[in-house]
């Protein structure tokens, strides 16, 4: 026997038993955000490279150390996207769908990064991506979190907290930075050797290292709330204020900075502590400079995405309920004129009941083997047809869950008695 081909660390089947809770996470996701005048659209997994480390910015974890990039056989740089907004921007400039227009747009699919996995962080990851172009004002930060509100409550998560901040004009954070490498400097001995390596190229990235002796330099580092532009404050503000009439609660976290490098005031961070350390479920922010980085027109942008690896762990958690997926109905097929006629009623029954879920039994065998599969297959109903039932077109009405004898039935009564027995 040949040896078995292992799958890649880090990337994930989702198998049968688990594909409900995504169906479940992505309806659910679906009707909100259409709800909220949200468009699909649905854009390649592989963009070139350059798209990425533009976007992204060189000196960040994701494009110096975790992309999957390859070239093709005409020796172009190509890359499995790491994330979607690039892809976003980089669609929307190629179909002209971005200029002087308001567009809400999203998409879903798997991003790769190599990253080390753990439990909640994975190579290949699932991410519904939400974006948000050709709107200035704070009221749209306010409102994609209201909706995200309003679906953690729709999907049976609400014990998450939101985090924001913000990271003021390029302008504002340059003379920030200024300050920040002046801090560090000082206080260089006591950072590990990864925020010292950071300090000249992205030392704002500092300030959500994770390690215990670098987070008591950062304790003491200036706050960037109190370095903001004015316009910046003012739509900080703005923001603040229509949560506020929204009743979303939220903790101002100066130590957010995310970590692509194309935001721009407004970033946010919804976080639950019942998934370990890979605590954030949905994180986005505003990047009002990408668009025209990518040449196209200044256009004023804002989304986030969510984990949905992380947001099905959570609803497994919290033990959200599933909608039943079982079979309605079993049909059992017993001689060679049940077999093929089985296949009539079966029909039959689905056109009549939309959404019955009818499984035939297509393994063969005698009666008691079959209704044994009947029974394990969780239906409700078994439907048992011999060749003297199909002859007759009759058929046993067999319920499983109770005591109730076996009937025979008409075909022509079969689907009202189906319906009658499912309500
Ligand atoms: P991000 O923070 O890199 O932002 O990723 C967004 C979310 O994806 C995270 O909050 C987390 O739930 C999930 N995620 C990230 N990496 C992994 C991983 N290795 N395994 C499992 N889940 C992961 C972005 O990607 C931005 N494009 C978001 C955005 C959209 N900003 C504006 N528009």
């Amino acid at each position: 026997m040949s040896e078995l081909i292992q799958p890649i660390r880090g990337m994930n089947d989702i198998l049968p038993d688990a594909t409900p809770r995504w169906q479940q996470l992505e309806s659910v996701t679906r009707a909100v955000l259409t709800a909220y005048g949200y468009r699909e659209m649905r854009v390649p997994i592989v963009e070139k490279t350059e798209l990425f480390a533009r976007s992204i910015g060189e000196v960040t974890d994701i494009v110096e150390k975790e992309m999957y990039s390859f070239e093709d056989r005409n020796g172009e740089h190509l890359t499995l996207r790491p994330e979607a907004t690039a892809g976003m921007v980089r669609a929307g400039l190629s179909n002209g769908l971005l200029h002087n227009q308001v567009q809400r747009l999203w998409c879903l699919g798997p991003m790769f990064r190599h990253e080390r996995p753990q439990k909640g962080r994975y190579r290949q990851f699932h991410q519904v991506d939400v974006e948000a172009y050709g709107l200035a004002g704070p009221d749209i930060d306010a409102e994609l979190n209201i909706m995200l509100a309003r679906l953690w409550k729709a999907l049976g998560v609400e014990a998450l907290e939101l985090q924001i901040n913000t990271l003021g004009t390029p302008a504002s954070r340059k003379e920030y930075r200024k300050l920040l490498l002046e801090y560090f400097r000082r206080h260089l001995d006591a950072l590990d050797a990864d925020s010292r390596r950071r300090l000249e190229t992205n030392p704002l990235r500092i300030l959500d290292s994770k390690v215990p002796e670098t987070r008591a330099v950062v304790e003491g580092a200036p706050n960037l709330l109190e370095h903001l532009d004015a316009e910046s404050a003012a739509h900080f503000a703005g923001f603040k204020k229509f949560l506020d009439d929204a009743g979303i609660r939220y903790r101002v976290n100066p130590r957010l900075v995310r970590g692509l490098d194309y935001y721009t005031r407004t970033v946010f961070e919804w976080v639950t502590t019942r998934l370990g350390a890979q605590d954030a479920v949905c994180s986005g922010g505003r990047y009002d400079g990408l668009v025209e980085h990518l040449g196209g027109k200044p256009t004023p942008a804002i989304g986030f995405a969510m984990g949905m690896e992380r947001l099905v762990a959570l609803m497994e958690d919290v033990q959200v309920p599933l909608p039943d997926s079982s079979p309605h109905a079993y049909l059992v097929r017993v001689g060679a004129e049940a077999e093929r006629a089985g296949f009539k009623l079966a029909e039959q029954l689905r056109s009549a009941l939309p959404g019955l879920r009818l499984l035939t039994d297509c393994s063969g065998g005698d009666f008691g083997k079959q209704l044994k599969r009947a029974d394990k297959s969780g239906a409700r109903v078994a439907l048992v047809l011999g060749d003297n039932e199909a002859r007759n077109q009759q058929v046993g009405f067999k319920p499983l869950r109770n005591t109730t004898e076996q009937v025979n039935i008409s075909w022509e009564q079969a689907a009202a008695r189906l319906a009658a027995w499912l309500e």
